[in-house]
Protein backbone atom coordinates (compact mmCIF):
# COMPACT_ATOMS: atom_id res chain seq x y z
CA UNK A 1 0.00 0.00 0.00
CA UNK A 2 0.85 3.40 -0.89
CA UNK A 3 2.04 5.86 1.90
CA UNK A 4 0.25 8.96 2.47
CA UNK A 5 3.63 10.98 1.91
CA UNK A 6 3.25 9.11 -1.77
CA UNK A 7 -0.01 9.86 -1.63
CA UNK A 8 -0.40 13.23 -1.24
CA UNK A 9 2.22 14.46 -3.20
CA UNK A 10 1.43 12.39 -6.35
CA UNK A 11 -2.18 13.45 -5.35
CA UNK A 12 -1.00 17.30 -6.01
CA UNK A 13 0.82 16.09 -8.81
CA UNK A 14 -1.92 13.91 -10.49
CA UNK A 15 -4.37 16.96 -10.03
CA UNK A 16 -1.66 19.03 -11.51
CA UNK A 17 -0.71 17.01 -14.93
CA UNK A 18 -4.36 15.78 -14.97
CA UNK A 19 -6.03 18.18 -18.03
CA UNK A 20 -2.64 18.18 -20.26
CA UNK A 21 -2.51 14.63 -19.21
CA UNK A 22 -5.98 13.80 -20.71
CA UNK A 23 -5.65 16.92 -23.63
CA UNK A 24 -5.05 14.78 -26.72
CA UNK A 25 -7.99 11.93 -25.76
CA UNK A 26 -10.13 14.62 -25.27
CA UNK A 27 -9.50 16.47 -28.42
CA UNK A 28 -9.63 13.24 -30.09
CA UNK A 29 -13.03 11.99 -29.17
CA UNK A 30 -13.45 12.23 -25.51
CA UNK A 31 -14.93 15.92 -25.62
CA UNK A 32 -17.32 15.05 -28.15
CA UNK A 33 -18.45 11.85 -25.65
CA UNK A 34 -18.80 13.93 -23.05
CA UNK A 35 -20.76 16.33 -24.75
CA UNK A 36 -23.23 13.88 -26.23
CA UNK A 37 -23.65 12.36 -22.38
CA UNK A 38 -24.38 15.63 -20.62
CA UNK A 39 -26.86 16.65 -23.57
CA UNK A 40 -29.45 13.74 -21.67
CA UNK A 41 -28.52 15.73 -17.80
CA UNK A 42 -32.26 17.80 -16.82
CA UNK A 43 -33.51 19.29 -13.57
CA UNK A 44 -31.46 19.54 -10.65
CA UNK A 45 -28.31 17.66 -11.50
CA UNK A 46 -25.20 15.99 -9.31
CA UNK A 47 -21.75 15.23 -10.85
CA UNK A 48 -19.96 13.11 -8.34
CA UNK A 49 -15.95 12.98 -8.17
CA UNK A 50 -15.83 16.10 -10.57
CA UNK A 51 -12.37 16.13 -11.08
CA UNK A 52 -10.86 19.18 -12.53
CA UNK A 53 -14.50 19.97 -13.96
CA UNK A 54 -13.78 19.10 -17.70
CA UNK A 55 -17.36 18.06 -17.40
CA UNK A 56 -18.78 21.27 -16.60
CA UNK A 57 -18.54 23.67 -20.11
CA UNK A 58 -21.00 21.00 -21.61
CA UNK A 59 -23.68 20.88 -19.36
CA UNK A 60 -27.02 22.42 -21.42
CA UNK A 61 -29.80 24.02 -21.21
CA UNK A 62 -32.16 21.63 -19.72
CA UNK A 63 -30.63 21.37 -16.49
CA UNK A 64 -32.26 23.92 -13.40
CA UNK A 65 -28.87 23.28 -10.81
CA UNK A 66 -25.96 22.42 -10.80
CA UNK A 67 -24.13 20.51 -7.88
CA UNK A 68 -20.73 19.37 -8.31
CA UNK A 69 -18.55 16.77 -5.38
CA UNK A 70 -15.35 16.13 -5.35
CA UNK A 71 -13.48 14.56 -2.35
CA UNK A 72 -9.79 15.01 -3.36
CA UNK A 73 -8.46 18.58 -1.47
CA UNK A 74 -6.32 19.09 -5.37
CA UNK A 75 -8.51 17.96 -7.30
CA UNK A 76 -11.27 20.43 -5.80
CA UNK A 77 -8.45 23.11 -5.91
CA UNK A 78 -7.87 23.03 -9.74
CA UNK A 79 -12.22 22.40 -9.91
CA UNK A 80 -12.44 25.67 -7.57
CA UNK A 81 -9.91 27.87 -9.55
CA UNK A 82 -11.40 27.34 -12.91
CA UNK A 83 -13.99 29.92 -14.41
CA UNK A 84 -16.45 27.24 -15.97
CA UNK A 85 -17.23 26.09 -11.87
CA UNK A 86 -18.80 29.31 -11.72
CA UNK A 87 -21.10 28.08 -13.72
CA UNK A 88 -21.42 25.59 -10.27
CA UNK A 89 -24.50 26.45 -7.88
CA UNK A 90 -22.06 24.29 -5.46
CA UNK A 91 -19.18 22.44 -5.14
CA UNK A 92 -19.28 19.60 -2.33
CA UNK A 93 -16.39 17.95 -0.42
CA UNK A 94 -17.84 14.58 -0.53
CA UNK A 95 -17.10 11.18 -1.04
CA UNK A 96 -20.02 9.29 -3.84
CA UNK A 97 -20.61 6.63 -0.80
CA UNK A 98 -21.61 9.47 1.53
CA UNK A 99 -23.55 11.55 -0.17
CA UNK A 100 -24.79 14.45 2.27
CA UNK A 101 -28.04 15.18 -0.22
CA UNK A 102 -31.35 14.27 1.47
CA UNK A 103 -33.30 11.30 -0.55
CA UNK A 104 -34.52 12.03 -3.89
CA UNK A 105 -32.52 15.00 -4.18
CA UNK A 106 -31.71 15.13 -8.18
CA UNK A 107 -33.17 14.51 -11.24
CA UNK A 108 -30.38 13.52 -12.84
CA UNK A 109 -26.38 12.65 -11.59
CA UNK A 110 -23.40 12.10 -13.64
CA UNK A 111 -20.73 10.02 -13.20
CA UNK A 112 -17.50 10.07 -15.71
CA UNK A 113 -14.19 8.24 -15.77
CA UNK A 114 -15.11 7.84 -11.58
CA UNK A 115 -16.52 4.30 -10.64
CA UNK A 116 -13.08 3.11 -11.52
CA UNK A 117 -11.44 5.22 -8.51
CA UNK A 118 -13.89 4.90 -5.67
CA UNK A 119 -12.87 2.87 -3.44
CA UNK A 120 -16.75 1.48 -2.80
CA UNK A 121 -18.46 1.50 -6.18
CA UNK A 122 -21.51 -0.86 -4.80
CA UNK A 123 -21.67 1.95 -2.02
CA UNK A 124 -21.40 4.72 -4.16
CA UNK A 125 -24.43 3.14 -6.63
CA UNK A 126 -26.43 2.74 -3.77
CA UNK A 127 -26.03 6.49 -2.47
CA UNK A 128 -26.74 7.46 -6.35
CA UNK A 129 -29.94 5.71 -6.60
CA UNK A 130 -31.08 7.25 -2.86
CA UNK A 131 -30.42 10.65 -4.47
CA UNK A 132 -32.23 10.58 -7.59
CA UNK A 133 -35.70 11.01 -7.69
CA UNK A 134 -37.69 7.88 -8.81
CA UNK A 135 -37.62 7.85 -12.97
CA UNK A 136 -34.33 10.06 -12.54
CA UNK A 137 -31.33 8.87 -14.47
CA UNK A 138 -27.55 8.59 -13.64
CA UNK A 139 -25.38 9.29 -16.66
CA UNK A 140 -22.26 7.35 -17.15
CA UNK A 141 -19.29 7.01 -18.99
CA UNK A 142 -16.41 4.97 -17.84
CA UNK A 143 -13.74 2.88 -18.69
CA UNK A 144 -14.35 -1.02 -17.60
CA UNK A 145 -12.48 -4.37 -17.88
CA UNK A 146 -12.25 -5.28 -21.31
CA UNK A 147 -14.69 -7.98 -23.05
CA UNK A 148 -11.27 -9.63 -25.16
CA UNK A 149 -9.95 -12.06 -22.67
CA UNK A 150 -6.03 -11.27 -23.17
CA UNK A 151 -6.80 -7.83 -22.62
CA UNK A 152 -8.29 -8.43 -19.15
CA UNK A 153 -5.41 -10.56 -18.41
CA UNK A 154 -3.43 -7.43 -18.98
CA UNK A 155 -5.51 -5.48 -16.69
CA UNK A 156 -5.10 -7.60 -14.07
CA UNK A 157 -1.79 -7.79 -14.31
CA UNK A 158 -1.05 -4.32 -14.24
CA UNK A 159 -3.94 -3.27 -12.32
CA UNK A 160 -1.30 -2.65 -9.04
CA UNK A 161 1.01 -0.16 -10.41
CA UNK A 162 -1.99 1.45 -12.55
CA UNK A 163 -3.18 2.25 -9.04
CA UNK A 164 -0.41 4.08 -8.30
CA UNK A 165 0.34 6.39 -11.02
CA UNK A 166 -3.73 6.86 -11.63
CA UNK A 167 -4.38 7.91 -8.35
CA UNK A 168 -6.27 5.02 -7.40
CA UNK A 169 -7.28 3.69 -10.99
CA UNK A 170 -8.55 0.28 -11.39
CA UNK A 171 -8.41 -0.44 -14.85
CA UNK A 172 -9.97 -3.95 -14.48
CA UNK A 173 -13.26 -3.36 -13.18
CA UNK A 174 -16.44 -4.54 -14.66
CA UNK A 175 -18.74 -1.40 -14.14
CA UNK A 176 -21.85 -2.17 -16.37
CA UNK A 177 -21.67 -5.34 -13.92
CA UNK A 178 -21.51 -3.15 -10.74
CA UNK A 179 -24.35 -0.73 -11.93
CA UNK A 180 -26.44 -3.52 -13.14
CA UNK A 181 -26.05 -5.43 -9.91
CA UNK A 182 -26.99 -1.82 -8.30
CA UNK A 183 -30.60 -0.75 -7.17
CA UNK A 184 -30.92 1.20 -10.45
CA UNK A 185 -31.60 -0.34 -13.66
CA UNK A 186 -29.63 0.08 -16.66
CA UNK A 187 -31.59 1.71 -20.08
CA UNK A 188 -29.49 2.17 -22.63
CA UNK A 189 -25.46 1.68 -22.98
CA UNK A 190 -23.07 1.39 -25.52
CA UNK A 191 -19.35 0.56 -25.85
CA UNK A 192 -16.59 2.19 -27.30
CA UNK A 193 -13.16 3.10 -26.93
CA UNK A 194 -11.23 5.70 -25.23
CA UNK A 195 -8.69 7.52 -27.97
CA UNK A 196 -5.25 8.26 -27.59
CA UNK A 197 -5.29 5.64 -24.39
CA UNK A 198 -3.09 2.99 -23.15
CA UNK A 199 -5.35 -0.33 -23.65
CA UNK A 200 -5.52 -1.20 -20.82
CA UNK A 201 -8.04 1.68 -19.96
CA UNK A 202 -9.24 1.99 -23.71
CA UNK A 203 -13.07 -0.03 -23.09
CA UNK A 204 -15.62 1.81 -22.35
CA UNK A 205 -19.23 2.00 -21.56
CA UNK A 206 -21.28 5.06 -21.99
CA UNK A 207 -25.49 4.98 -20.70
CA UNK A 208 -27.76 5.72 -18.56
CA UNK A 209 -29.29 3.78 -15.51
CA UNK A 210 -32.76 5.03 -14.17
CA UNK A 211 -34.34 4.80 -10.74
CA UNK A 212 -37.14 2.53 -10.78
CA UNK A 213 -40.17 4.16 -9.69
CA UNK A 214 -41.16 3.09 -5.97
C1 LIG B 1 -9.95 9.93 -13.21
S1 LIG B 1 -10.61 11.20 -12.23
C2 LIG B 1 -12.08 11.68 -13.15
C3 LIG B 1 -12.46 13.11 -12.97
C4 LIG B 1 -13.68 13.57 -13.78
N1 LIG B 1 -14.87 12.87 -13.38
C5 LIG B 1 -13.47 13.45 -15.27
O1 LIG B 1 -14.33 12.90 -15.97
O2 LIG B 1 -12.45 13.98 -15.76
C6 LIG B 1 -11.30 10.32 -10.85
C7 LIG B 1 -11.91 11.22 -9.82
O3 LIG B 1 -12.55 10.43 -8.80
C8 LIG B 1 -12.39 11.13 -7.59
N2 LIG B 1 -12.67 10.24 -6.45
C9 LIG B 1 -11.80 9.48 -5.74
N3 LIG B 1 -12.45 8.86 -4.73
C10 LIG B 1 -13.75 9.22 -4.81
C11 LIG B 1 -14.91 8.93 -4.05
N4 LIG B 1 -14.86 8.12 -2.99
N5 LIG B 1 -16.07 9.50 -4.41
C12 LIG B 1 -16.14 10.32 -5.49
N6 LIG B 1 -15.07 10.64 -6.24
C13 LIG B 1 -13.89 10.10 -5.92
C14 LIG B 1 -10.96 11.61 -7.67
O4 LIG B 1 -10.68 12.61 -6.71
C15 LIG B 1 -10.91 12.11 -9.10
O5 LIG B 1 -11.33 13.44 -9.21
Amino acid sequence: MPGRLYESTWGRLFAALYDRGLAATEEAGLRDRRRALLAGARGPTLEIGAGTGLNVPHYGPGISELVLTEPGEHMAARLREKPAAARADAVVAAPAERLPFPDARFETVVGTLVLCTIPDPAAALAEVARVLRPGGRLLFLEHVRSPEPRIARWQDRLMAPWRLIGDGCHCNRDTLAAITASPLEVEHVEDGTMPKAPAIVRPLIQGAAVRPAD
